[in-house]
C-alpha cells in the first residue's frame, strides 16, 4: 500500500506539465526475487532485505514506466558502477527514499539522459553541508529556507548527476556543479572537481524541482540534440 507521501507525490505530478514522453511509476519496496530478470537478480542476491526491497521497487517501477509507454518488461541489470544498464533504446532513473521507489523513463531518441532523485525534506548533517554545497549555492536565500536548503541543492545535484552519467559516463564531485534552486539551472563551476568533465560535458543544465508533503523530487532531463 502507497504510504501519504507517496500519494501526494502522485497526486501533484498527476497535475504536472512534464517534459514530452516521459513516464513516471512507483512502487513500494519489495523483496522478491521473483520480479526480478536472472540478472537482476544474481546482481543483488547477496544484499541485505532492505537494499533487495529498494532494488527490486526500483525495477517494479521502471518497468510499470515502461509498460505506460507501450514497452514491454525487460531487464534493467546493474553495472559494476552501479548505474541502471536500460534495455536498447530506452533511457530512465531510479530513485528510492523513505519506503518509496520511482523511475522515469523514455525513449532514448528523445533524451539522452534522465535523472531522479527522491530525499526527505529535512535539515542536512551540518558534517555534509560543506561536501555538497558552495557558498554560492547558499547565496541569497531567505534565512527561514536556510536550514532545508542543502539537502535540496544535494538533490538537484543528485538528479542532474545521474542524468548526466546517463549520457556521458563521466563521475564527478558535488563541487563540480553550481545550481541555482530558484532558476531551475544547474551549471558547471571551476573547482578541480570538475576536471574529469572535459569540456564538451560542461554545458549547463536545467532541472526541476518540487517539495511535496515533506519530500523533495528533482527531474533532470537531457534532451537528445
Ligand atoms: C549514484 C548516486 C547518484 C545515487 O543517489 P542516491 O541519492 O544515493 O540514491 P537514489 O536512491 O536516489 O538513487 C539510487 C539509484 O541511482 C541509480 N544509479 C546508481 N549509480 C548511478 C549512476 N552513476 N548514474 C545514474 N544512476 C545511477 C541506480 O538505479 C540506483 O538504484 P538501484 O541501485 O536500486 O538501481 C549516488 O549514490 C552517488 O554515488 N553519487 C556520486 C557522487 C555524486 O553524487 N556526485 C554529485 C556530483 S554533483
Amino acid at each position: 500500500m502507497m504510504s501519504p507521501e507517496a500519494e501526494s507525490i502522485r497526486t501533484m505530478l498527476a497535475q504536472t506539465d512534464l517534459p514530452l514522453g516521459l513516464a513516471w511509476a512507483m512502487s513500494d519496496p519489495i523483496d522478491d526475487p521473483s520480479l526480478l530478470f536472472p540478472d537482476e537478480a544474481k546482481a543483488i542476491a547477496k544484499a541485505v532485505p532492505n537494499r533487495r526491497a529498494e532494488f527490486t521497487g526500483g525495477r517494479a517501477a521502471a518497468r510499470k514506466a515502461m509498460w505506460s509507454l507501450g514497452i514491454h518488461p525487460a531487464a534493467i541489470p546493474m553495472a559494476d558502477n552501479r548505474a541502471p544498464i536500460w534495455p536498447e533504446g530506452i533511457t530512465g532513473s531510479i530513485t528510492h527514499a523513505d519506503e518509496i521507489c520511482m523511475a522515469i523513463v523514455s525513449e532514448a531518441g528523445r533524451y539522452a539522459g534522465l535523472g531522479l532523485d527522491l530525499e526527505p525534506d529535512v535539515a542536512m548533517d551540518p558534517d555534509l553541508v560543506a561536501e555538497v554545497c558552495s557558498e554560492d549555492d547558499l547565496a541569497g536565500v531567505p534565512v527561514e529556507d536556510q536550514a532545508f536548503l542543502p539537502k535540496r541543492v544535494f538533490s538537484a545535484k543528485e538528479a542532474v548527476y545521474k542524468a548526466h552519467f546517463a549520457k556521458a559516463g563521466i563521475s564527478f564531485g558535488f563541487k563540480a556543479l553550481a545550481v541555482d534552486l530558484k532558476t531551475g539551472r544547474a551549471s558547471f563551476t571551476a573547482d578541480s572537481e570538475a576536471q574529469s568533465v572535459p569540456l564538451i560535458h560542461r554545458g549547463d543544465l536545467s532541472f526541476q524541482q518540487w517539495i511535496c508533503d515533506g519530500m523533495i523530487l528533482s527531474l533532470c532531463a537531457i534532451p537528445r540534440q
